[in-house]
């Protein structure tokens, strides 16, 4: 397959959100492939209107302009293609195997290492797409309130990563990645890999929680748009397509 993937990279000591530059670059008129880097974020964006922790050249902050040739309907699953690039990145890079759990973190023992966030934008009535990648690399990045939950690559490999090569191998499989998703049965091969590459992907127990509800049940693998199967425990399916998914302990499940 010939690779039509080019990503072009504009750097910056600093910026509000790498999301929120890539959106004025976007709607300015660049083109796809324009990858926004920032040694920090001043108001790093998360999922949920949450915010992303991004001191001075602790992790790698970026995102990518795309005009992507799929349907809108299927555009979620660039985030199941980010977080396998991740993973092919981090592998490839710093020799860590991290698991990707629904729909957009990667996690080493559970804890959050990167997140993604995917959002649309409006450029001369066409929309472009905007994936935000935060790779949290190095200690500094782990402040007490988030060093519970989240981790970050030195202290998984005990080495301290670097990023350009991280960023070199992250581009590259992104790149790799993206344009099989575009490819004839790049979006079922996608749903296979991801599946294939997370622990979330089938028979995991977890707990769903949505802006008005918390149930628990099995993952039964994903819809074709990238929503996640959830068994409940009555034996019904429910499709989920938005809300934090988390794994029940052994001592949890029933
Ligand atoms: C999440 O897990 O909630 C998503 C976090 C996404 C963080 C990245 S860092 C680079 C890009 N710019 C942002 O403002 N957010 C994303």
């Amino acid at each position: 397959m010939t690779a039509i993937f080019k990503p072009t990279i504009i750097r910056f000591d600093s910026v509000d959100s790498t999301n929120l530059e890539a959106m004025r670059q976007a709607k300015a008129g660049a083109q796809e492939g324009l990858c926004v880097l920032a040694r920090e974020q001043t108001e790093g964006r998360g999922r949920l209107d949450r915010s992303w922790h991004s001191p001075k050249d602790s992790g790698l902050y970026l995102s990518l302009i795309l005009r992507p040739r799929l349907e809108m309907n299927v555009w979620p699953l660039l985030t199941l293609t980010a977080a396998l690039a991740v993973a092919d990145a981090l592998r490839r890079a710093c020799a860590l195997n991290a698991d990707i759990k629904w729909p957009n973190d990667l996690v080493v023992n559970d804890r959050k290492l990167c997140g993604i966030l995917a959002e649309t934008v409006e450029t001369n009535s066409v929309p472009a797409a905007i994936l935000g990648i935060g790779i949290n690399l190095t200690n500094e990045v782990l402040s007490p309130d988030i060093s519970v939950t989240a981790t970050c690559v030195e202290t998984a490999t005990g080495v301290r990563p670097a990023a350009e090569l991280v960023l070199l191998e992250l581009t590259r499989a992104f790149g790799e990645r993206y344009d099989f998703l575009q490819s004839q049965g790049g979006a079922e091969h996608t749903i296979r890999e991801w599946c294939a590459n997370s622990s979330y992907g089938i028979g995991r127990r977890v707990r769903v929680s949505m802006s008005d509800e918390v149930f628990e049940g099995t993952t039964r693998g994903l819809e074709s748009d990238g929503a996640l199967r959830v068994e409940t425990n009555s034996g019904k399916i429910r499709i989920v397509r938005a809300g934090d998914v988390t794994a029940l302990r052994a001592t949890e499940n029933q």
